[in-house]
């Protein structure tokens, strides 16, 4: 008939285990935006959370993935080392799916922002002098950021979740630096994906990425230990940009000629080798990370 567009566009089965009452949320400042969606931050109930919702303009399939990724946290579960789900508004209006918000926002920046040597040299965006580093971070939080977020990726990989971008930009600092992965329940269209666009930042996500992924387009979570080798590295470097000589067309011919990043200057050997087991060329060569977690669990016990 000819009815009025109707307020609420989709409609949703209601999930009385996570639905909360839209008037206890109070929407506040974007904190982030990508191609389809926003993430603000918001009040509920003395709170403060992170919303995940979709922008103006958005397609079907941006709703699709939005409730997707939903329900893979709804059935991935708990982990203090995961971006955790705490609920959704998904009746009467838009889908709202309620995250936990993390104060001190992406690792490669809390790492560049509170480097304890210059910042100046390849800063993406100059904004102003620097001021002093408002954290201290020392070696040892470090080797305590890559075992939190070896833990995490461990019990993903036990919830048979498999990452596919892990990398600094998506793990997410909250109080006590205590480290959480964000968007493991994003859908990744892997065969539509243009691997040589540059991100929001200008990166190209092809250097966190396994030979396997760059040359068949193959995940698992032998390839997610890739990724974690790269961010290992990006750890050791308080956030400096991988293989900066390298372009993307240059990568895969790098690799399978073995060639792998140098040592960074601030990292012990013990890391080093684990970064280079987690380059091994031959996927079933990499540790799983049930092992990269024991491995840290000694590092950190030799340095108590
Ligand atoms: N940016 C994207 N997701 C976020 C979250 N959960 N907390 C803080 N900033 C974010």
């Amino acid at each position: 008939g000819n009815e009025p567009a109707p307020f609420n566009e989709y409609e949703f089965p209601l999930d009385s285990n996570w639905e909360l009452p839209r008037s206890q949320l109070v929407l506040g400042a974007t904190l982030g935006e990508g191609a389809f969606g926003r993430v603000v931050m918001a009040e509920v109930n003395n709170a403060i959370v992170a919303v995940k919702m979709v922008k103006e303009g958005h397609t079907d399939d941006d709703i699709a993935s939005l409730v997707r990724e939903m329900e893979v946290m709804k059935i991935i579960g708990r982990h203090i080392n995961i971006i955790n789900l705490l609920g959704c508004c998904s009746q009467n209006g838009p889908l709202y799916v309620i995250v936990e918000f993390a104060p001190y926002g992406n690792l490669k920046d809390f790492l560049f922002n509170n480097r304890p040597f210059g910042r100046e040299q390849d800063r993406d965006n100059l904004q102003g002098p620097p001021s002093p580093p408002a954290h201290v971070i020392t070696e040892k939080d470090l080797i305590k950021f890559a075992h939190q977020i070896a833990r995490g990726m461990d019990y993903l990989a036990s919830r048979r979740c498999i990452h596919r971008d892990l990398a600094a930009r998506n793990v997410l600092v909250t109080d006590d630096y205590v480290l959480k992965i964000a968007d493991f329940g994003l859908a990744r269209d892997i065969q539509t994906t243009d691997y040589y666009r540059k991100n929001t930042n200008g990166r190209l996500p092809i250097k966190w990425m396994a030979p396997e992924s760059l040359q068949e387009k193959f995940y698992d979570s032998k390839s997610d230990v890739w990724s974690y080798g790269i961010l290992l590295w990006e750890i050791m470097t308080y956030g400096a940009q991988p293989y900066p000589t390298i372009n993307a067309e240059e990568l895969y011919g790098y690799l399978v000629s073995g060639q792998r990043m140098e040592k960074p200057a601030k990292c012990s050997m013990n890391i080093y080798i684990l970064m280079r087991q987690c380059w091994h060329f031959n996927a079933d060569d990499r540790p799983p990370f049930t092992e990269i977690v024991e491995y840290m669990d000694k590092l950190l016990q030799a340095k108590e």
